[in-house]
Parts: C-alpha cells; structure tokens; sequence
C-alpha cells in the first residue's frame, strides 16, 4: 500500500483513478480546488498554481506517488497563450513539490492530441494503429502545452531518473461510468449520440476509454513503474474505435487524411495502439462501448 498523491482527483478522469487506487488498497489524497462528496480519498483543498501553496501541502502528505491529472483538459476552453502557460506551471509546480518531499515516481496525464490530428493545415498520420512512437505534431495550445508537459518530464528522468521513476499516458476520450447511462460527454453530448452520428466521434480519430479502465491503468503502472524504462509514454485507449461497423468502413466515410492507410486497421480495432501498456504492464482495457452502452433515445437533431 502507497501514499498517492492524485492530483485534479475530484476530475471526470481522477474520480475513477482515485476509486481505482483506493479499491487496490492504497492510501489516496485528492490535491484540487475542487472537492467532490464521496470520493474515495481525502481532499486537499489547494491551488496548485501557487508554488508555495503546493509545496506545503506536499510537505505534509509526503507521498509516494503522485499522479498528475490536474489541467485545463478541454482544448479551447481557454485561449492558447492561457492554456498553454496554465498546464506547463501546474506540471513545474508539482515536480518541484514532489521531488522537495521525496516522491519515488510520477505519472502525468497527457493527451492522444499531442498526434496532430485535426491541424486546420491537414495531418496524415505515417502509419496505423498510431503507437507511441509516431511523431507529435501539435496544432493548438492544449496538444502544444501536453507536449511541453511531455518534455519536462523527460527532462525530469535526465535529472532526477536515478532516484525517481517517471511516466506519461495519454489516455484517450474519458468516458465516466455514468455516460454510458446518458450522461454529457466531455464534449456535451451523449456517447449515444457520439455513436449516432460518427462526425462528433471522428474528429478524436473514434479513441476512447473508460474512466475506470484508465484508474486501472493507473494501478498497474504504480505497481510495475520500477521495472519499465523510465520516462516511459503509454496511449491508453479502448481495443476498438466508438464507431459502428469496421473501423476502416468509417475512416474512409469520415477521415480522408487516414484513408490510404486504412487497410492497416483490422475489423474493429482502435486507430490507437495501446499495446505498450500490455506489453510492459499487463494492462489491457475491458470495458468497450458494445457492452457498456444503455441506448438510450437519441434526440432527432443527433441524427440528422
Ligand atoms: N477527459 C478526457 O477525455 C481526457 C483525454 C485526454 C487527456 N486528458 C487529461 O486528463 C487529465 C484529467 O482530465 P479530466 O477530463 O478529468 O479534466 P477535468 O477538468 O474534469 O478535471 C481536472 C481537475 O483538475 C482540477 N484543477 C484544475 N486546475 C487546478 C489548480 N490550479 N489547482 C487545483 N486543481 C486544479 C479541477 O478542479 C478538476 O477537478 C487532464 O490532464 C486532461 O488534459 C483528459
């Protein structure tokens, strides 16, 4: 059992990571402005842009793990300049914290964004299913800020990899339990409505995750970090696309960048490879929207 530190815990991401942590029998904290009844952790309220604020409740928890979830999450929620400087001081702030009150490792929350797709200027990606090797090409200052967070902790495995262990996953859209049931999405709709009309689901490339396959993904890097290369980036991302049908019938429908290449893609597999995670950690997402999913009616403008 491990002190951990989840930063942003009271989140659409961090309220499963937590319960996943928590149900693995680990003692968690939840650092955020925010606080959340019933959540499986004790909340910290503190604002993590403020360096010393951050540093004392560090100093008091002292934990072994940090997982850094806290962000600006949405792309355009803020201009770029703002979003950009928001998330890259979250990540200083909380590495300094972590490394003055002796955290063994930390995992930061990144995003499949970092890719490029939808650039304005057009993307083709090199290959498919993408993996974690392929070039990153941000467009915007949300993917433009997660690759910076990105770097800094490379930086952080040069400096500090000798007492520390570092990771990166870039989970794909979070789908909280309660979505499948007909709650709003990230993006304000529903996932039947994502389904229902693939032009909403396409623009992420059909990626998505269940919140709680993400937590569990969590646990497992906690469990296996130390003996995986340090600095290591994992996609972290269901087996097959939110698309009806062949993901290769609705790439070439829907993404004409991708569609040469999209005789690559098998029945329903993802666009993403989320097969380091399995590899190096065991980890393999189990919850898909075929199962998950309670249709409920779609709205008629959904459709149209
Ligand atoms: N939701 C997705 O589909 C998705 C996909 C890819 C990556 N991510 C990344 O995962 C992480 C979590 O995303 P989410 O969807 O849970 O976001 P969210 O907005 O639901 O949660 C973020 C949490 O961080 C907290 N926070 C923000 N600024 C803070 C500050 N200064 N001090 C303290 N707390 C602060 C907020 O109060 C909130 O509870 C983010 O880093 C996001 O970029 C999310």
């Amino acid at each position: 059992m491990s002190r951990i530190v989840v930063t942003g815990g009271a989140g659409r991401l961090g309220r499963s990571v937590v319960t996943a942590l928590a149900d693995a029998g680990h003692e968690v904290f939840s650092f955020d402005r925010e606080k959340l009844e019933g959540l499986a952790a004790e909340q910290v309220s503190v604002d993590l842009l403020d360096p010393d604020e951050t540093r004392r409740a560090f100093e008091r928890i002292r934990p072994a793990v940090v997982v850094h979830l806290a962000a600006i999450a949405v792309p355009g929620a803020l201009p770029d300049p703002d979003i950009f400087r928001i998330n890259t001081q979250l990540v200083w702030s909380v590495l300094a914290a972590a490394l003055d009150s002796g955290t063994g490792s930390l995992l930061l929350a990144s995003s499949p964004t970092v890719i490029g797709y939808g650039s304005p200027s057009g993307w083709a990606p090199e290959r498919l299913p993408l993996d974690e090797d392929h070039p990153v090409a941000p467009w915007n200052g949300y993917a433009a800020s997660k690759v910076a967070m990105e770097q800094i902790v490379q930086m952080a495995v040069r400096q500090h990899g000798d007492r520390m262990s570092f990771g990166v996953f870039r989970p794909c859209y979070v789908i909280a339990p309660e979505e499948w049931a007909g709650a709003p999405t990230q993006q304000g709709h529903t996932v039947a409505e994502r389904i229902a009309d693939p032009t909403l689901s396409a623009v992420a490339l059909f990626n998505y995750v269940d919140a709680r396959d993400a937590g569990e993904f969590v646990a497992a890097w906690i469990a296996g970090a130390s003996d995986v290369p340090n600095g290591s980036t994992f996609f972290v991302g269901a087996p097959d696309a939110l698309a009806d049908g062949d993901t290769a019938v609705a790439v070439r429908a829907h993404l004409p960048a991708l569609a040469p290449l999209s005789h690559q893609l098998t029945g329903t597999e993802s666009v993403f490879s989320s097969a380091r995670a399995e590899r190096l950690l065991g980890w393999r997402a189990t919850r898909l929207w075929r199962d998950q999913l309670t249709r409920t009616p779609v709205p008629q403008e959904a459709t149209r």
